[in-house]
């Protein structure tokens, strides 16, 4: 019998990156993908893929989206609070839509003892998860290594320092595309029903250690600074970050130095059978940016 996966939220980074990996095993008859935004996967029609539209927050437009799906990639949204409902819609339409089986990317800190602010949202989720009927696999993504390569870098070699709470606490930075490699390996082969995947990097690195890299990569000095939680709270509300990311980058902090970030797991490697890519290897596609950071006035 034919599987036909679907995958929402299709236009994100993460993913049109699993679309293409799922479009590597499966014919294109086999794949929908469905987005707010259609025009954005004009590329993907072209090739035959179905894409429809569908917006979490009109439960309405969510049947005609999801009809015919066998298997579903449910991405974790972004706004925290919010998301909660957002990702109960989409799941009591993937019910209703017969669905048998959702993969939802979760996160790798994802326990009820972890202070991260963005955990309970998750948590609900996975208890939304748990309750529909559904078949479930759970992909804990590791730390995206996008987010210090391509958001925390650039301003901290800008000022010649990278300050934050971390205290040399490590983290299993995984790239987003090897994150995607899984998504689509789990989506096109059978037998991950009622599984759990921590999805890592290589390799477990501290922001020391990362700044020291990008010192390398970028041939730029940037020194490390860990500060206390209340000290980087004040500095960050001086500069204006609203409460919720606020509170985000500090619980980061606390989360990491009590070692939710730090496991380092061969899933990559067992699930695409090709190994993790290291941090080093985003700084090097990423160099342009990591050399070219303007100074600080
Ligand atoms: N592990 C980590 O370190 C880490 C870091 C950051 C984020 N994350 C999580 O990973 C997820 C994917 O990351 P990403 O980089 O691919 O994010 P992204 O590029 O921002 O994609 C997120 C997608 O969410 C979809 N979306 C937003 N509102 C929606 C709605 N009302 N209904 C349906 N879809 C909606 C959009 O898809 P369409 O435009 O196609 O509708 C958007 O493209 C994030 O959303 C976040 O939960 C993890």
């Amino acid at each position: 019998m034919v599987m036909r996966i679907l995958i929402a939220s299709a236009s994100g980074q993460l993913g049109r990156a699993t679309a293409r990996y799922v479009l590597d095993r499966v014919p294109a008859d086999d794949v929908i993908l469905a987005t707010r935004n259609v025009d954005a996967l004009a590329g993907f029609s072209a090739d035959g893929v179905t894409v429809r539209r569908a917006d979490y927050d009109e439960p309405e437009s969510l049947p005609a989206a999801f009809e015919g799906a066998d298997r579903m990639l449910l991405i974790s949204l972004h706004e925290l609070g919010r998301r909660v409902d957002q990702h109960r819609n989409a799941i009591e339409a993937a019910v209703a839509a017969g669905v048998r089986h959702v993969v939802y990317t979760s996160y790798i800190m994802v326990d009820p003892g972890c202070p991260s602010t963005v955990v309970p949202d998750h948590l609900r989720t996975h208890e939304l998860l748990d309750g529909s009927g559904l078949d479930v696999t759970y992909l804990r993504n590791g730390l995206y290594a996008e987010t210090p390569v391509t958001q925390i870098l650039p301003p901290a070699i800008a000022r010649g320092v990278l300050v934050d709470n971390t205290d040399h606490a490590r983290g299993a930075f995984v790239h987003r595309d090897d994150c995607a490699a899984v998504a689509a390996a789990v989506l096109t082969s059978s037998g991950h029903e009622g599984k759990t995947y921590d999805v890592t990097g290589p390799e477990s690195l501290s922001f020391a250690d990362i700044t020291a890299l990008a010192s390398k990569v970028s041939g730029r000095p940037v020194g490390y600074a860990s500060v206390d939680d209340a000290t980087l709270d004040e500095q960050l509300r001086a500069a204006g970050i609203p409460d919720d990311v606020r509170g985000m980058i500090v619980s980061f902090g606390v989360s990491l130095r009590a070692g939710y970030g730090e496991p380092v797991t061969d899933t990559v490697q067992r699930l695409t059978g090709r190994p993790a890519r290291p941090m080093i290897d985003l700084m090097e596609q990423h160099r342009t940016l990591l050399t070219g950071a303007p100074t600080a006035p």
